[in-house]
């Protein structure tokens, strides 16, 4: 690997710190958006897919469940370890590397599709994500992107979502709208065919602090800009209380989209 950005560093000692969470009881085990995103894409029955930056491995470890030859990437040791253990304990062969998700140690067209689920907002270079992924992919192949993101033109929920997480963890470095995300694909060569916000429930604060293990002072930071959030961010993102649990809404996104095919001539 090359030597890490600060950005880089912190997302992979956050992680390596917290891999014991990510494991078959954790929220991400649930791979329901991935199967409905799945539903509108045609792959080869033995795709050759990357997982970049794959966590605990459950989105691609369920991919070669499905049959599919897949390389599981990610910047944190331990975050590998714990993809490995749910490789074997669902008896699925898989490849792990380690490398960041703004360079991929690959040449190009080597893939039928990249994944990456509930990670990006972590990334240095959204951009240079992007490039890579569409080169290392195949023409016609998909890229697929899952990840926590805002809607378009709410620059005030935006930035308020943003403090939240940025306190909580601060390895999170920026989320994304539907309509950044295009706009990047489409300038790789990436033809987006759906870029959808699905509401996906943060169910408690309290749990929400546990899985990133939350600095005590940065507990009281989030519990302040929760206490003064701005009245459009507790509407977009329905902030309230559930049976004395404090409970909002992510938007998160699902964009697909095809590696154009070279244009003759
Ligand atoms: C929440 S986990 C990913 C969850 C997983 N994709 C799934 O579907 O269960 C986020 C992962 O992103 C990785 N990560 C963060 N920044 C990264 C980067 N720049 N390059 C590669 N991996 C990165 C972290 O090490 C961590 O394992």
């Amino acid at each position: 690997m090359t030597e890490l950005d600060a950005v880089q560093r912190a997302a992979q000692a956050q992680f390596a710190k917290q891999s014991a969470r990510y494991g078959q009881t954790h929220i991400l085990a649930d791979v329901s958006d991935v199967d409905a995103a799945l539903a509108q894409i045609t792959l080869p029955a033995r795709a050759r897919v990357l997982d970049v930056a794959t966590g605990g491995g459950h989105t691609g470890v369920h991919l070669a469940g499905l049959g599919h030859d897949v390389i599981l990437a990610d910047l944190a040791g331990p975050m590998l370890d714990r993809a490995r253990e749910l490789a074997a304990a669902r008896g699925v062969a898989v490849e792990l590397r380690q490398h960041p998700a703004e360079e991929l140690p690959y040449t190009e067209a080597t893939f039928d599709m990249v994944t990456c689920r509930v990670a990006a907002h972590h990334f240095t270079s959204p951009a240079k994500f992007i490039a890579e992924s569409a080169r290392v992919l195949k023409p016609g192949g998909y890229f697929l992107l899952i990840d926590g993101s805002v809607p378009d033109d709410e620059p005030v929920a935006e930035e308020w979502l943003h403090q939240v997480e940025i306190a909580r963890d601060p390895s999170h470095h920026r989320l994304l709208s539907p309509g950044a995300w295009s706009a990047l694909c489409e300038a790789n060569g990436l033809i987006v065919q759906r870029a959808e916000l699905h509401p996906f429930k943060q169910p408690d604060l309290e749990w929400y602090f546990e899985t990133a293990n939350t600095s005590a002072e940065n507990r009281i930071r989030v519990r302040e800009l929760v206490a003064n959030a701005p009245a459009r961010a507790r509407e977009l993102f329905r902030l309230g209380e559930e049976e004395g649990r404090i409970v909002w809404w992510w938007p998160r996104l699902t964009l697909s989209a095809a590696r154009r095919h070279a244009v003759a001539g």
